[in-house]
């Protein structure tokens, strides 16, 4: 019986259990400059000391304008590989397997950390000018389609179709730089609202170039993006994507559960992904929010597991907060990996204390410099 705490083997790699740290922005380079710093390395190592299968950083900008924040982590260049050579060393010795999300955050970019309360900044103070597939789709006011002239002091331009050429070998440099630095898995950041997504949503994308229009043209740069990744990390690696399987917009021409299994059994049965990571909404202010309870998410894992059909190994996120829940969700085969976010902010030490809740001890090695204390 698979459970929470079987091996999970992708191509030439396997984390040690079925769970993973899910990407969360630290907004922790206040330098503004993208490289790692001492709070990434203890978040990220902390959690492989804690057990889990994966330790997944967050969104990684493939460039400096596809930061969301002006503090959030990059790897556009090879003195970022350096910073987070260091991460997948520690992650190793560890016995966890290291992955990168590499994200664009398009016209969602551009603003201060939370803490700041996400201030929009402009090209002329610390931001930059946000590239967008649609510069007219944004922002929105509340309730409002339209672009609002007075919404902030944010620069958003919509990109030439040069441009998403340039994005697809930035998103494959970064991968080649990933690969540098010791990740074992590579993510392709395609969901809540950045920049990949705000292509494959209409709400999004009024494009008129082979970009825009039907399905085919609006998951042309996840596809090419995807299969420019694959083709720059090494046969041994895996990649994964996350998508937003539904934009919550059910009232109008959207991103739907429909689409996103089509485009994931498209990229598995190709080979191009090893791993569909299942989330959901954060393109659009007026998204109808469903129950944020237990496993709100994990429906959707399940309809693109049934989609993808063996072709690709799926992840759940989004309130899976216990043991219990996670092992259920691998033995019931709703889903092929918990992918837990918060609850791993609460407890580093989850996939550990899970395997004693689960009566799993076998399965785990605490660090031996904590034996003393199980
Ligand atoms: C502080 C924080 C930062 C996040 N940053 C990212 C991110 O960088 N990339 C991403 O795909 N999701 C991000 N998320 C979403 C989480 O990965 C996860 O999908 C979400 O929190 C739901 O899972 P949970 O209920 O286990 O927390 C973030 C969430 C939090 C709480």
């Amino acid at each position: 019986m698979t459970d929470l705490f079987s091996d999970l083997s992708m191509r030439d790699r396997t984390a040690r259990n079925r769970v993973m740290v899910s990407p969360m922005c630290q907004y922790s380079c206040p330098d503004q400059d993208g490289l790692a710093t001492e709070w990434h390395r203890q978040h990220l190592e902390s959690r492989a000391v804690g057990g889990a299968g994966i330790v997944m950083t967050e969104a990684t900008a493939v460039r400096p304008d596809g930061r969301i924040s002006t503090d959030d982590l990059g790897l556009w260049s090879d003195a970022h590989v350096d910073a987070l050579e260091p991460i997948t060393a520690f992650c190793e010795e560890s016995g966890a397997l290291s992955g990168v999300q590499l994200a664009h955050a398009g016209h969602k970019g551009s603003k201060r950390p939370p803490w700041e309360d996400s201030v929009p900044v402009g090209p002329t103070g610390d931001g930059w000018v946000a590239p967008s597939p649609s510069a007219d789709a944004y922002p929105w006011r509340e309730g409002d389609d339209e672009r609002s002239d007075d919404a902030d002091v944010k620069h958003v331009e919509t990109m030439s179709t040069t441009d998403v050429e340039a994005l697809v070998d930035d998103f494959a440099n970064a991968a080649a730089r990933a690969d540098d630095a010791g990740f074992d898995v590579v993510e392709v950041h395609a969901a809540h609202g950045y920049l990949l997504h705000q292509f494959l949503s209409p709400v999004t994308n009024r494009r008129e170039d082979r970009y825009g229009g039907s399905f085919e043209a609006r998951t042309r740069v996840v596809r090419e993006v995807c299969t420019a990744v694959r083709d720059a990390v090494p046969d041994e690696k895996p990649v994964f994507v996350r998508f937003s399987a539904t934009d919550w917009l059910p009232d109008r021409d959207s991103w739907t559960v429909d689409d996103t299994a089509a485009l994931a059994a498209d990229l598995a049965s190709h080979g191009v992904v090893d791993l569909v990571d299942v989330s959901a909404g954060g393109l659009h202010p007026n998204q109808q929010l469903p129950e944020m309870g237990p496993n709100y998410q994990v429906q959707y894992a399940e309809r693109v597991r049934e989609a993808v059909g063996g072709d690709a190994l799926v992840g759940a996120v989004g309130g899976i907060t216990t043991p219990e829940q996670a092992d259920a969700l691998v033995r019931n085969d709703r889903a092929d990996l918990a992918i837990v976010g918060r609850q791993h902010l609460r407890d580093p030490y989850f996939a550990l204390h899970a395997a004693q809740t689960l009566d799993r001890e076998d399965a785990v090695e605490w660090p031996r410099q904590y034996r003393k204390a199980v």
